[in-house]
Parts: C-alpha cells; structure tokens; sequence
C-alpha cells in the first residue's frame, strides 16, 4: 500500500574513505604555491589518496559493512551504488559489495551515474521505493575518487570517500522533506570521457555553473512551496573543495537580500566542512559526508530544518530540506568518522606522484596489487579482465565463506605486482 503519511528518511549515515592521505603542507612544500591559497583560497588541508588495494568498492563495502552490522540486511531490497569512478562500463559496482558483505540475494543492485549528484538521485529513487511499501530499507552507497592530472589546477582538489546511508521509514537521523527543487543544463564544466582516468575540468566555468544551478534548485525549491532561508538552521552544500560552500552561501544570501559577511558564512558553514578539508572531493558521497559533520559537530539540531544542495557538473542540481529526528544524537557514528579521517598514513610528495601515475593493467593481464590497505576489504588484483577482491585480515570469515577469497584464486604473488 502506498502510503504518504509514514516519515521516510535517513536511519543511519556512515563514511569511510582512504588509508593514505597527501598534506596541502607536504603539496605546497613542492609545488611552490603559497600554503594559504590551499587553507584559505580552496579551504583545503589534507586530500585522501587510494592505497594501490583501495577502489571505490573496498570503500563503499567497508561504509556498507557498518551499516549492515548494526541493523541486518533483512529488510534491504534495493542497493543503489552511486558513482562517477565506476569500474566496469556494465557491472554495477554494487554487486561486488552484496558479495563481500554476503547480502542476501533478494535485492535490486543498481549503479547511477549523473557526476556529484548521483547519490542524491538515489536518495530519492529510495524514498519514493520506501514510501511505497514502508517495510522496505534501502542501501545507498556513494563512493568515488577524485583525480585530477598531476600539475593541473584541479590537483589540491582530489580526495575520496564513501558514504553510506539506510533509507526507512521513521528514520531515526533524518526525515526527506517535501518538496525539493530541481534544475538540469547541458554544459561542459567537468566531465570524464571513458578512455580518461582523470577528469577534465573548466574550474572558473564549474563554480559559475554550480551558481546558476544553486539560483535554479533554489528558486524551483521555493516556488514549489519550500522554506525560506531564515527557517533552514545550516545547508550542507556539494564540497567540490570547501570554499565552494562559501560561495555557494554568499550567493544565496546576497539573492535573498540577507547579510552575507564573510566571518558569519565562515560560522554557518564550520560545521558542515570539518571532514571534507581533511578528505577533499569525494564526488557523490561529498554532500553526505558534510552532512555527517554537521550531524557529529555537537550543534543542537533536534526537531530543525537542515537544507541539502547537490550540484553534479554537466549539470543537474537539486535543493531539499530534512527535518532533524529528536534523539538523533544516540545514533551517530562520531568516533569512527574521526578514526576515518585521522587514521590515515601520511604519504611523501614522491610517492604520491608514483601513486598516481601506477595504474592497473587495461589489458587483462594477471596482476597483483601490493598489500598495502589496513581495511576490512582490498582489491587484490585482475586476472582474466575480472577484478578481485578478497577480505582482509580479521574480516575474513563469512565474505570468504560467500565468495571465494582472492587468494582461493591464485592471484597475490603472480603476475607483475606493485602499484595499482
Ligand atoms: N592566499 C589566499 N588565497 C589565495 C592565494 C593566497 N596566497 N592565492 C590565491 N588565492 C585564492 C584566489 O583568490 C581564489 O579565490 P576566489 O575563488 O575567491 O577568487 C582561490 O584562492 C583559487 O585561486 P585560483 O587562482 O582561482 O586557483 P586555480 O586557478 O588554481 O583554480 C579551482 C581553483 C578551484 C578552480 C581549481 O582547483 C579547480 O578547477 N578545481 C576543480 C573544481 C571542480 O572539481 N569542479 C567540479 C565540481 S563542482
């Protein structure tokens, strides 16, 4: 049975991201840019950077596991893997997290793709599944690299993570408003064409185009009778680098006639940019990892209206508000999104170029990745075209017991090995 009435929303929001990290500091000392113009001018500190056994599935099925483990899969029917770094041009990604995780196999697993805003298209392909049979959760899984080429301006803006959230009925963090605000214009600010590795991005035409999307989502918002500024507590904007955020918040200040001075958009947005400084642009799941920082960031939110802006360049945008659950608090995950952000390895100039430039083989050939991650999951390598993953360490177990290891498999130790 349909049914409008049932609150629909968020009931648990994680993120994991990388275990190596490249400081603005360590990036500055040899690129010769000014420090500042990384803190200050981009908003940027720190950039995670993917371990030759890391991908966008090993973060996406470690952010799932936590999930999982807390509330069962029982009632999850669908699992939307939301990425612009997909891996394969016809499997979703999501089907080697429902076997690394062995997820029951009475769920749709579907891959969406439209840029940064794919994991709020999810968002709302879950609410409306969840509002049409209340009993049903939906998995959204949101997960992506960042890459830009070596030298380029889009450089200092790489970073990766994956967020993970549980789309239910009377959600305990968070309930989807009606309505949202859309906007969608063809335009050519950051795109990846499939022979390409790394994006290409007009990052002047980007910030323009994610401000004409804002005034678009906004104003589609609020003609279709959304609230107004004033009654939103903060917004947790698309965080392409952070200082993206300020703009976006000036702009709409400046649009709605409020005051829009600088310490005071530094205020508002404090909350909502604490992580993504620390793991620069994680794509789909950035919005989601700002709103895991507001939610953690110790402000009173019970019962308050939170606003979500998610751009995705080429472009399609939406504007919507949640309503913040009273007790939102005992359901965090606080601890593990600063053991996320902190436990990362500092990783040298120079490895970081080798990092980058190491890539696996497009040929097929048998290859084995070094082990490197400390995570529940790695990539361990290719062999026949197929990407292989196995479960690592302690994790081991009912993964294993599902899929066939890696090593069942034969691939670490042959093939070439190093990077990847
Ligand atoms: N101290 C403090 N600030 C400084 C500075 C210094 N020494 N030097 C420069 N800055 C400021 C600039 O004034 C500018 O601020 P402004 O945007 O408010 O004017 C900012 O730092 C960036 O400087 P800029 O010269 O424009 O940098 P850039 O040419 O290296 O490009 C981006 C910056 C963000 C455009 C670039 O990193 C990029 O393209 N990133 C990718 C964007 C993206 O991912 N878009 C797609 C998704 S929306």
């Amino acid at each position: 049975m349909p049914s409008d009435s049932v609150p629909v929303g968020i009931h648990d929001l994680t993120f994991r991201t990388t275990s190596l990290q490249l400081t603005h500091a360590e990036l500055a000392g040899h690129t010769g840019v000014p420090l500042a113009k990384y803190h200050r001018g981009i908003g940027q500190k720190a950039m995670s950077i993917p371990a030759p056994d890391e991908d966008v599935v090993t973060m996406a099925a470690d952010a799932a596991a936590a999930v999982v483990g807390r509330h069962g899969a029982d009632r999850i029917r669908t699992l939307v893997f939301a990425t612009e770094t997909s891996i394969d041009q016809a499997k979703a990604g999501g089907l080697y997290v429902h076997s690394l995780l062995g997820l029951p196999p009475h769920i749709r697993v579907v891959e969406l793709k439209q840029a940064c805003y794919g994991a709020t298209a999810a968002l709302q392909f879950a609410t409306a599944l969840v509002h049409r049979d209340p009993d049903q959760q939906v998995l959204v899984l949101a997960s992506d690299i960042a890459r830009y080429d070596l030298d380029s301006p889009g450089e200092p803006t790489q970073g990766a993570a994956a967020a993970a959230f549980l789309v239910t009925a009377r959600p305990a963090l968070l309930e989807i408003d009606t309505p949202s605000g859309v906007f969608t214009r063809e335009v050519m600010d950051f795109w990846r064409p499939n022979y390409r590795t790394t994006a290409l991005v007009d990052g002047r035409a980007s910030i323009d185009a994610y401000l004409h999307a804002l005034t678009g989502a906004f104003g589609d918002y609020r003609r279709r009778g959304g609230a107004t500024l004033r009654d939103i507590h903060t917004i947790c904007y698309h965080q392409p680098f952070t200082r993206m955020a300020h703009k976006a918040h000036h702009h709409l200040l400046q649009q709605a006639g409020l005051p829009a001075g600088p310490q005071d958009i530094a205020a508002a947005l404090a909350p909502t940019t604490t992580y993504n400084e620390l793991l620069g642009n994680s794509y789909t799941a950035s919005l989601y990892v700002a709103l895991a920082a507001l939610l953690d960031s110790g402000t009173p939110l019970d019962g308050e209206t939170v606003g979500l802006f998610s751009y995705g360049s080429g472009s399609v945008a939406e504007f919507l508000t949640a309503t913040v659950r009273p007790g939102y608090r005992d359901h965090l995950r606080t601890e593990a999104h600063h053991a996320a952000v902190t436990d990362r390895r500092p990783v040298g100039y120079a490895a970081y170029r080798d990092l980058h430039g190491s890539g696996l083989p497009t040929d097929g050939s048998r290859y084995a990745t070094a082990a490197s991650t400390p995570g529940p999951y790695r990539l361990a390598g290719i062999r026949d075209h197929r990407r292989l993953y196995e479960t690592n360490g302690p994790a081991a177990g009912p993964t294993a017991a599902t899929t066939g290891t890696a090593t069942d498999r034969g691939v670490p130790g042959e093939g070439e090995g190093g990077g990847g």
